[in-house]
């Protein structure tokens, strides 16, 4: 008799439950099947396909220039890994502000073309209504608040957010606005952390933190920062899991060397 493992899949309401007993929520970036396959697998409740596949995985300087046909591929690659995970998808930089109707469109391409779980869009009032127009259509949105990539140009650095009182307000207000808005959670980036815990207790749906310190009900990084893989990136709150950089150099030039010796491939290695 061959016993099945049922896999529990996480889903938002996962996510609420876990705040509510509280239980921190992993989650990490993910742009491709192979990498989301493992991610996945090894436990990982909420894997964001982020646009931050614009400077990762195609070398942009900022997230701007990726579009959401890009997205969509990025999407199809590591839904079509994932068992449990829950998979987040961001929407792509014009293709939300300003215009409600292309939100919904935007958001529904992502849902039905890439058969993700839910999107994620960053901004506070100002994004408000597209928000509420994709949730009338059913679709789960997660909020981005504080360091929000989309507007570099307009902070002009990537340095910490919501320093300053009058920010720090507006932060809040944002914050309970999305959350009335109906947003499943929200994404605190680079803001201090007695600001973070403030938002997460005072909300009711999980606050994931990048930079935003211990105080919220998880925490998010981009998988190929905290794997080594990226190396001249170096902000405080990166925590380097391992030095994939100098791994996988390694492993090409002794790759190199086995074939410029001879040495690869052997008589175990052929046919
Ligand atoms: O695009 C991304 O990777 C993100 C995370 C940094 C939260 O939005």
């Amino acid at each position: 008799m061959s016993v099945h493992k049922e896999i529990r899949k996480v889903t938002t309401h996962t996510l609420q439950e876990m705040k509510y007993s509280g239980q921190k929520i992993s989650m990490l970036t993910a742009y491709d099947y192979s990498m989301a396959r493992i991610l996945d697998a090894s436990g990982i409740e909420v894997l964001l396909v982020g646009d931050s596949a614009s400077n990762v995985m195609a070398g942009h300087e900022t997230t701007l220039p990726i579009t959401l046909d890009q997205m969509i591929y990025h999407a199809s690659s590591v839904i079509r890994a994932v068992k449990r995970a829950l998979v987040v998808v961001d929407l792509p930089f014009g293709s939300y502000q300003g215009n409600t109707k292309a939100a919904l469109s935007s958001a529904i391409r992502i849902m039905k073309q890439a058969e993700a779980h839910a999107v994620k869009l960053e901004g506070g009032a100002e994004v408000v209504e597209s928000v509420k127009r994709i949730l009338s259509a059913g679709i789960p949105v997660m909020g981005h608040l504080g360091l929000t990539p989309q507007s570099i140009y307009k902070f002009g650095t990537y340095e910490v957010r919501a320093k300053e009182e009058a920010e720090a307000k507006k932060l809040k207000q944002d914050a309970l606005l999305l959350q009335e808005a109906g947003c499943f959670a929200l994404v605190l980036e680079k803001v201090p952390a007695q600001l973070a815990g403030e938002v997460a207790r005072s909300l009711q749906i999980p606050v994931i933190g990048i930079g935003a310190g211990n105080q919220v009900d998880g925490q998010v990084l981009v998988t190929h920062d905290m794997l080594g893989i990226t190396f001249e990136f170096k902000p405080r709150f990166l925590r380097r899991y391992l030095d994939l950089h100098t791994s996988i150099t390694e492993a090409i030039q002794q790759y190199i060397s086995d074939i410029k010796s001879g040495d690869f491939p052997n008589t175990h290695e052929q046919y």
